[in-house]
This record gives structure tokens, sequence and C-alpha cells, in this order.
């Protein structure tokens, strides 16, 4: 079986000639069927650049992305693919229900429909009794969470998200994780998740790829074989901890660069 997204040799620069920044400088990764991948690493080595691209809002300078198995140009990409941008973007001229459709309504379900199918989600994403509030009027929890909503109910079977919980503090984040991984075993969804959070990355991935210093590259995987459906005290298990030492390993060379 094909991986369902693969990434392969994938670099991208920016401008040219004593201007130009390489923001990524090789990325090879893959993502199986309703796997839960992260890709973990320090501030400009071009995360959101990868999910730009894979997203097909921009193209690669080289390299390939695969979907299903077949090569796919940025323009094959666009729309194929859900995606939650790092800021969340709620439309504040938009009720949080409007806001949640936007996906639906742009492949062409009307205005009505694609109401009744996000209400029947509400509960669910714990936005139940704000469908009509405005986005300046709920938490930020709330906004994160009606996202998330808006890009599930843009019914992609991939899902690209781009450290949705930075913004939170580190109770409502624990909170937000492990709704998250409810959501994803309910949905069944293939997702691809960036954090700077190593804890939130062991906790919720099958998978983790650690990205070094701009310009970006993938170094080795990180596995998480823990069984599902996790608990958030795995956290303090001697094996997490292993994995989290590991991966603060891959992750040196890094703050050398940082701390230099
Ligand atoms: N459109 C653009 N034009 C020029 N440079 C860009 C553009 N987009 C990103 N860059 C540069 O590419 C590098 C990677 O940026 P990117 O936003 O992908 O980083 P990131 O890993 O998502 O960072 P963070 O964790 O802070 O969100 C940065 O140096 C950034 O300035
Ligand atoms: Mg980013």
């Amino acid at each position: 079986m094909h991986p369902k997204l693969e990434v392969r040799g994938v670099t991208k620069t920016f401008g040219s000639g004593a201007g130009s920044v390489t923001a990524l400088a090789g990325v090879d990764l893959e993502v199986a069927p309703g796997e839960f991948v992260s890709v973990i690493g320090p501030s400009g080595c071009g995360k959101s650049t990868l999910f730009n691209i894979l997203a097909g809002l921009d193209s690669p300078s080289t390299g390939q992305v695969l979907l299903d198995g077949a090569p796919c140009a940025a323009d094959d990409l666009l729309g194929r693919i859900g995606y939650m941008p790092q800021r969340d973007l709620l439309m504040p001229w938009r009720t949080v229900l409007d806001n949640t459709i936007l996906g639906l309504e742009i492949r062409g379900v009307s205005r009505r429909e694609a109401r009744l199918e996000a209400l029947r989600l509400f509960p669910e994403f714990g936005l139940e009794g704000f469908e009509r509030r405005w986005p300046s009027e709920i938490s930020g929890g709330m906004r994160q969470r009606a996202a998330l909503l808006r890009t599930f109910l843009a019914g992609r079977d991939v899902i690209l998200l781009d450290e949705p919980f930075g913004a939170l503090d580190s109770l409502s984040r624990a909170g937000m994780q492990q709704w998250l991984l409810q959501i994803w075993e309910t949905h069944r969804k293939t997702i691809l998740f960036v954090t700077h959070d190593i804890d939130e990355a062991l906790f919720l991935s099958d998978r983790v790829y650690v990205m070094s210093h701009r310009p970006g590259a993938i170094v080795d995987p990180v596995s998480v074989d823990i069984p599902r459906p996790r608990d958030y005290e795995v956290t303090t298990s001697v094996e997490h901890v292993e994995r989290k030492e590991r991966l603060l390993e891959l992750l040196r060379p890094t703050r050398e660069v940082l701390e230099a």
C-alpha cells in the first residue's frame, strides 16, 4: 500500500541572489493512511513553509510531493488536503457557526445544509451554545476548536495542523491534546502535526520527525509504539522520558546553533 502522503527531497528557496533565503534543504517524510505524525523543530526551520507546499499554496524549488502514490504539482494539491494554518484565521465578521462552514461552502454546499452538518458536530467540538457568538467573544481554546471543526468539516482525509495549541497555557493544552486524540480516533483521519513541544509530539503521534535548524532538513523519525487509547499519564513513563531524551539529542545541533 502507498503512503497516504509522501515528501521526497523537497527544497525551497525564497528569492534569488544575495537576498535569497533557503527555508528547506531536503525534506523526506511519509505518512501512512490513518497515521498521526508530528514534525518538531525550532522556530524558522521551515515547518510552515513545508505545510504551505503540502497544501498546494506554494511550490517546492526541487523535489516531489506524492498523494496516494501519485506525484502532485501545487495545483493538484490545492483543496485536496485539509489545512489549519498557524493562526486560526477566523473571520471576525462571521459567527462561530458560519466560520466553521467555510470549507463546505467553498465546496458548493448550500449554507443551510452546511449549517445543519456543522451543528451536528458542535457538541463534540465543545462549542454547543456558542453558535451565534462572534469569534471575539469566545476563548482561545474555543477559537482553536472552531478552526479545527472548520478543517474537519472541509472533508479531506489528510489534515495538516500547524501548531494548533501553540497559544494555549499548558493545562488547556493537555486537555485539547486528549480531546484531539478522541476526535482523530472517531473520525479516522491522517494527520500531520507541527509543534515545538516534545511532550505534545510524543503523546499524540505514531511517529515524530525532527527538523534541523534553518534551512530545515529532516533527521530520522522516532517511533512511538505506545498503545492507544493513551492516557495523559503516559507522559511520565520511563519509555516516554527515554524517547524525549532521544529527541532532545536529535535537536541538540539546533540548540547549539541557537545558543551560540
Ligand atoms: N514567503 C516568504 N518569502 C521569504 N522568506 C520566507 C517566506 N516564507 C517563509 N520565509 C522564510 O523561511 C524561513 C522558514 O519560515 P517558516 O515560517 O516556514 O518557519 P517555521 O518553522 O514555521 O517557524 P515557526 O516555528 O516560528 O512558525 C524563515 O527564515 C522565513 O523568514
Ligand atoms: Mg510556522
